[in-house]
């Protein structure tokens, strides 16, 4: 696909990768996309942000439709130096040779930590900071950790436009570039997904981002983030859903994440779902050694309550639940409700290593665990349905349902 117009004198010039499958370990079913935007204004040129290091020269193919010769870019803004945004910053800056690089101080020292440039034009921004380009006006937000340190959005207060970087993307290919020309249904998929593999660790950093918009009384018409599509008509459903799961609000749902030996743990999986399912909530199921580890952090940002399962291994827990769980601790999920349970042989230290994991991720436990030795009795399969029941109602108590 060309360019495209955004607004007058405003253009999304980056570029849509439909095969990336594997982005840094998060499974992107559905493409990509690393966008670019050019601001051509009465004074100045703008051009913000850059693409991954093999999209180049799309980049390069769309700045000239716009404007044929690159060199009449006169400014960089850097939001964001992250490799999918910042792998082609050597090859524009050489291409453009802008006047002025305007980052932050940390995508400054970034940008000489990946390409040792320090002669390049970089002018540091801090919150708050203008840029005058003509008849516009660029005003910059540090927004560190939302995604690395380095991060800020940029605002434009005569188009009310958002330019956000990583912050309100999904990695989503589509052949169109807004929101209200994609399916809404795998839209919203796409950024939830988005939202529990990159953006929730960094939850509070977010609230501190919402705080200042509404704080500068910023209005916002679009929203252009890195990835995904440009947000013209769900605008206030994009910044809602970042509000309410960085605030660790969760949906009146059980989850219950296990995987499984020779199937006892299997079996008291699925009787602790039938006491969920029988308690009236909406329960889900995950062997893990079936499941996508990334889809089923989009599961665990919107549950309630999460039933962990493992059968005891050397001790330990079984690996596909120890890495599902190492995984998912580093994301921080927060104000969760618990429960962990497993079979054993003799020593039966699952549930224990569970309770740990809980802990870490101080999630509130609804009972201490239950672990059963070789095969599940009648007797325990009922336990098991109980424990599920006594989640699903205390995840009922929390959502207020
Ligand atoms: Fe899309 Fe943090 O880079």
């Amino acid at each position: 696909m060309g360019a495209v117009k955004i607004k007058d004198g405003f253009y999304w010039v980056g570029a849509v990768d439909w095969n990336v499958r594997d982005f840094h370990g998060y499974t992107t079913h559905r493409g990509s996309t690393y966008n670019a935007y050019l601001l051509v204004d009465s004074e100045k040129t703008v051009l913000f942000d850059t693409v991954k290091a093999g999209f180049f020269e799309t980049l390069m193919t769309h700045i000239r439709e716009v404007i044929g010769d690159p060199e009449k870019i006169d400014y960089l803004v850097i939001n964001h130096i992250e490799p999918d945004h910042g792998g082609s910053i050597a090859r524009v800056v050489e291409a453009v040779k802008p006047e002025k690089i305007f980052c932050t101080r940390n995508a400054r020292l970034g940008m000489i930590g990946y390409f040792h440039r320090e002669d390049w034009p970089f002018v540091e921004v801090k919150t708050g900071d203008e840029l005058k380009t003509g008849t516009r006006t660029i005003k910059f937000i540090e927004t560190p950790m939302v995604h690395w340190p380095d991060s800020m959005v940029s605002y434009i207060p005569e188009d009310k436009i958002l330019i956000s970087q990583d912050a309100f993307g999904e990695h989503y290919a589509t052949s169109t570039r807004f929101d209200d020309e994609a399916n809404f249904c795998e839209l919203f998929q796409e950024v939830a997904k988005y939202y529990a593999n990159i953006v929730l660790p960094f939850s509070p950093q977010v609230q501190k981002v919402l705080k200042a918009i509404k704080d500068l009384g910023l209005e916002i018409e679009m929203i252009c983030p890195d990835h995904g599509v440009i947000w013209r008509r769900h605008v206030k459903e994009i910044v809602e859903a970042y509000d309410r799961w960085s605030r660790y609000e969760a949906k009146p749902r059980v989850l219950v994440i296990y995987d499984t030996m020779w199937a006892s743990t299997e079996m008291m999986a699925w009787a602790v779902y039938e006491g969920a399912v029988k308690e009236g909530v909406e329960a889900e199921l995950f062997k893990l050694s079936v499941s996508d580890e990334t889809e089923l952090m989009a599961e665990v940002l919107e549950a309630k309550g999460i039933a962990f399962g493992s059968p005891t291994l050397n001790n330990g827990l079984l690996p596909t639940v120890a890495g599902f769980t190492t995984y998912m601790k580093g994301l921080r999920p927060r104000k969760k409700l618990g429960l962990a349970f497993g079979s054993y042989g003799w020593s039966g230290e699952a549930v224990k290593h569970l309770n740990k994991i809980f802990e870490e991720t101080k999630t509130e436990l609804v009972h201490e665990g239950f672990k059963v030795k070789y095969r599940p009795t009648k007797e325990d399969l009922a336990k098991c349905e109980e424990l599920g029941r006594l989640l699903a109602r205390k995840v009922k108590e929390a959502c207020g349902v």
